[in-house]
């Protein structure tokens, strides 16, 4: 993946706006643990970032649902939408902006933009026929169809047939311009398999797509004719517009779109692809307004191969998971070991696997025993050597550690997480095995104190910088090493500008300063065990 611009001083990014059919399953919280994780990396480098979330609550989806559950939609949505919410208060998810679609500025924004598209005359009535997916709001092409009619995405459901009078979007206008945008600016879609995709799809000739439902009242009017009401993804796509609202700030698309706009990255699952990359562009440019400057699509969570979803009904639940195993570790796990991009399997035998390998024993262990040992021979103290007169030559931890800010930086601007955790884990790994080659323990007994001091530093020294790079994935177990280094950074708490000489002084090998006190070694991840049922 093309690394993310990582120059400018502000960065706003979005996960998708969830659907509130159901609870949040562990698919909808990948989204928003990446997005999070990217969004602490910027404001480690200094940068001011503007994170949204929030909820998709119109349409027949959600209508249905609500009717199911027996209360009125609003009520339904509220009640959702708080599940939402709360999980990323279990996951720390640090959002600025909770972003909802039935909230009345939004209505507002819409009836602006509405407004202009119309004015452009992008906007006629026609007859809409096909065949509908109400888990994708989705006219669907017969040949996307699998057996029996029934979607490729949700194949337990049958999509349904719709004949009806519709407002329809001129998409059609914009293939020149979209054929351009892609070809003059070839990160606006990443990665390269999803950009094929979309150029694949947008080559064949783009259709005109209905923007209005008849039968459904779950949704805004449409300005000009209010028994329609406007279809839930046109109304959707502009929630991160809404979200850019102050909240003392009248609702109008130009307040909104004062700040913060061009978005800088829309995180997205690779099933909405073709909403963000190819409907919403071209809304964009009907309504002339500036483009986002990235969408990136990743891979799907999978449970026995299959998409884990709300509708499939083969979903994991996260709240279970982060209040059996934490926070850190549920980030860690789906960080590390999806390759960002691709899908990939949920496993519970491996998640316990991973996490007791990495996050108990190497990196756990390693600063339990270094601290011990320090205890002992330095009095408790960040032994009173500098980084610098530690020599590469002699120490191979500080070879490895003197650029890993930068190989790690590189990996996380490019979205590579299971990179930037492998890269560190490989300075973690060599101090586990440094610590058994030079045997300070021995060398204390023959009373080499200086060669004891520079071994038990240069393990500090790469477990701290280990712990900081590793902060926007683990921001919890990052604080606990800090907190027992005696350093006093809350990686959940950055102050709002943190300048960007801090990143590079912290990311620099040799950053700990010489004869601090140190705190008692406490566990900062316990072994886990699998449940017994
Ligand atoms: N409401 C729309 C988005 C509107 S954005 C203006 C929507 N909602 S969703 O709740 O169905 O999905 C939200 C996100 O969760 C999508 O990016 C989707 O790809 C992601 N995931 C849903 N199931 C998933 C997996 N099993 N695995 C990974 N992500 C998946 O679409």
């Amino acid at each position: 993946m093309n690394p993310i611009d990582c120059q400018k001083p502000t960065f706003a990014l979005t996960t998708p706006l969830y659907y509130v059919n159901a609870a949040p399953h562990l698919g909808s919280a990948y989204t928003t643990i990446v997005a999070d994780a990217i969004a602490r990396f910027k404001r480690l480098q200094g940068q001011s970032v503007l994170m949204i979330t929030g909820t998709d609550e119109h349409g027949q989806k959600i209508q249905r649902a609500a009717q199911a559950s027996g209360i009125n939609p609003q009520e339904h949505c509220d009640r959702v939408a708080a599940t939402f919410a709360s999980l990323w208060q279990k996951l720390n998810i640090q959002y600025d902006r909770f972003s909802r679609t039935t909230a009345t500025d939004h209505e507002k924004i819409v009836k602006d933009f509405f407004e202009r598209v119309w004015n452009k005359g992008d906007i006629y009535l026609d007859r809409q026929k096909g065949w509908y997916c109400v888990a994708c709001e989705e006219f669907k092409e017969e040949r996307e169809l699998i057996e029996d009619r029934h979607c490729a995405i949700h194949t337990n459901l049958q999509t349904e047939w719709r004949d009806e009078e519709n407002y329809f979007f001129r998409l059609s206008n914009y293939q020149q311009q979209l054929e351009q945008l892609y070809a003059e600016k070839p990160d606006f879609i990443q990665p390269q398999s999803r950009r094929n995709e979309v150029l694949n799809f947008v080559k064949q000739g783009l259709r005109d797509f209905s923007i209005s439902r008849v039968n459904i009242d779950w949704g805004f009017p449409i300005p000009k004719d209010p028994k329609h009401t406007i279809y839930v993804w046109f109304d959707a796509l502009l929630g991160y517009v809404t979200a850019l609202l102050d909240s003392q700030q009248e609702p109008t698309l130009e307040n909104a779109l004062s700040h913060w706009w061009p978005i800088d990255l829309h995180l997205i699952g690779k099933d909405i692809l073709r909403f963000h990359a190819v409907y919403w562009p071209a809304m964009l440019l009907s309504a002339e307004l500036p483009l986002p400057r990235q969408v990136v699509g990743h891979g799907f969570l999978t449970k026995d191969g299959k998409k884990m979803g709300k509708s499939s009904g083969n979903t994991v639940d996260p709240v279970e998971l982060v209040e059996r195993y934490g926070s850190d570790a549920v980030r860690y796990y789906f960080l590390k070991e999806i390759e960002f991009g691709q899908d990939g399997d949920y496993n519970e035998i491996r998640f316990v696997s991973v996490l007791n390998a990495d996050l108990a024993n190497d990196l756990g262990n390693l600063l339990n025993r270094t601290l011990g040992m320090t205890k002992k021979y330095c009095q408790g103290q960040v032994p009173s050597v500098r980084g610098e007169e530690i020599s590469t030559a002699e120490n191979t931890l500080k070879t490895l550690g003197t650029d890993l800010g930068d190989r790690v930086a590189q990996a996380y601007n490019s979205l590579d997480f299971t990179q930037a955790c492998e890269q560190i884990f490989i300075l973690i790994r060599s101090c586990n095995k440094f610590i058994d080659e030079q045997a300070p323990w021995l060398l204390y007994k023959q009373k080499k104190q200086t060669e004891v001091e520079k071994i038990l530093y240069a393990v500090l020294e790469s477990v701290r910088l280990s712990a900081y790079l590793l902060s926007p994935i683990i921001p919890n177990l990052s604080n606990a090493v800090y907190q027992q280094l005696g350093l006093d950074l809350d990686f959940n708490n950055l102050a709002s500008v943190n300048p960007r000489d801090n990143f590079e002084k912290h990311a620099q090998w040799g950053f700990l300063p010489a004869s601090g006190s140190l705190k008692p070694a406490k566990p900062i991840f316990p072994q886990l065990e699998l449940p017994s049922d």
